[in-house]
């Protein structure tokens, strides 16, 4: 692989520590800022922090009952994102930027992303170019092992040879998906391969990976809206909310 592969275990740079000046109650602690892995940590919600009360919000009437609270209102994960692209762009706006979104849980995450490096480039010296490409995944499951992927959709991925690769995900949990699919983009030799994910979850099955920028790094929960899904269901909520009991019910398969 080339100088400009990702490394591993990094999550951004000590620049992409995030400022949370404006943003209420958001339970994120400096000290949970630390330097680890050699980079910050991103944007960390607590496992005690309560969210908020549905009722400040507006959301779809068909998920009235089955949702249990906000975890991240829509506006702050926009502008979240809008920080994620000045940093991506602060590391790797130099060269031009094969974006590969990962479907379908990425698509919202992507778009608003897309969006923002756009704006950032066109109102810089330099204008980076960008390619968009979807992908879908899925996974073969030998004893719950997820080591081999299935790639479908997206362009042939040979013409990722000597691409800058933006891997675009909505979450990470155990971080063997996004593992599997690294092993098998790395295949076809890019210059470089970074990874952008929404969300990091702390659960005790992590196998530490962790992306190269994160917006926020949540608890163990199973959360959905912003195009996250449960059986498909919940993708058309702007925020990201904690499902409730009745809601695993009434959309379980
Ligand atoms: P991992 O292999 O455990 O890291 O799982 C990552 C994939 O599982 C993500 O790409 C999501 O599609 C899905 N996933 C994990 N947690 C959640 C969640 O809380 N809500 C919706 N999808 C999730
Ligand atoms: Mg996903």
């Amino acid at each position: 692989m080339g100088s400009q592969t990702r490394s591993s275990l990094s999550l951004g740079t000590p620049q992409s520590q995030p400022s949370h000046s404006g943003y209420p109650r958001i339970s994120i602690l400096e000290s949970n800022l630390v330097l680890r892995y050699g980079c910050w940590l991103p944007w960390k919600i607590m496992d005690d922090w309560p969210g908020y009360d549905l009722s400040l919000f507006t959301y779809p009437q068909h998920y009235y009952g089955d949702l249990e609270y906000v975890l991240i209102p829509h506006g702050i994960i926009v502008d979240r994102i809008e920080r994620l692209a000045k940093d991506i762009m602060k590391d790797i706006g130099y060269c031009d930027i094969m974006v590969l979104c990962v479907l379908k849980g990425g698509y919202k995450f992507c778009a608003d992303l897309v969006e923002h490096l756009k704006n950032i480039s066109r109102n810089s010296d330099r204008f980076v170019s960008m390619k968009v490409d979807f992908i879908r995944l899925k996974s073969y499951r030998n004893d719950q092992s997820m080591d081999e992927m299935q790639i479908i959709g997206g362009e042939d991925l040979s013409t990722l040879a000597g691409k800058n690769v933006l891997i675009v995900e909505d979450v990470v949990g155990t971080g063997r998906t996004m593992k599997a699919l690294l092993s098998s983009i790395e295949k076809y030799k890019p210059n470089m391969i970074k990874v952008a994910s929404l969300l990091v979850k702390r659960t005790p099955r992590s196998d530490g990976f962790r992306p190269d920028y994160a917006g926020f790094e949540i608890p163990n929960l199973f959360v959905v809206g912003y195009a996250l899904d449960y059986n498909e269901y919940f993708r058309d909520l702007n925020h990201i909310c904690v499902i409730n009991e009745h809601g695993k019910e009434k959309y379980r398969v």
